[in-house]
């Protein structure tokens, strides 16, 4: 995967549009058109002290989790990005779409608090590798620094 060419696609939407709601919706849609092999990518954002569903693609998720609860919880709580081979080892992992099979989450700062996390989930086993990890992470980096909350 070419996350060099993912990242610098990805500046150049946020430059051109950093609020969020369209910055985040266009980088999730493409996520789902550069990324094989996922059937649910987006964001959930801090709300109300909640991750609350923000733009993605895929089934229609569950709109509320709890920080500490399933892997978005549990990145966001924990601060760091969470990389699950098989869900169905995960204890207390949500299962939005039944298809889902191995998942990455990974936290979005705002001025030093976790606002959200980037969450991906794929229908085959160990999908994201240390490579994915790195390059995702990346591409947060991107989106921390040029998104506009407001
Ligand atoms: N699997 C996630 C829930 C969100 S969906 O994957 C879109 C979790 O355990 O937090």
């Amino acid at each position: 995967m070419d996350y060099r060419t993912l990242c610098q696609q990805a500046e150049a939407m946020l430059r051109e549009e950093p609020w969020y709601v369209s910055a985040m919706s266009n980088l999730s849609a493409l996520i789902m058109e550069t990324m094989t092999e996922l059937n649910w990518a987006g964001f959930y954002l801090m709300r109300d002290g909640q991750l609350t569903a923000g733009p993605f693609q895929g089934k229609p998720a569950c709109i509320h989790i709890a920080p500490g609860k399933g892997v978005c919880g549990t990145a966001a709580a924990g601060n760091e990005t969470v990389v699950v081979p098989d869900v169905h080892l995960f204890p207390g992992h949500i299962a939005c779409d039944g298809a889902s099979e191995s998942e990455i989450v990974i936290p979005i700062h705002r001025e030093g608090k976790v606002a959200g996390v980037l969450d991906m989930d794929s229908p085959v086993k160990n999908r994201f590798q240390q490579e994915d990890r790195e390059g995702l992470e990346a591409f947060v980096r991107i989106l921390e620094r040029w998104v506009k909350w407001e």
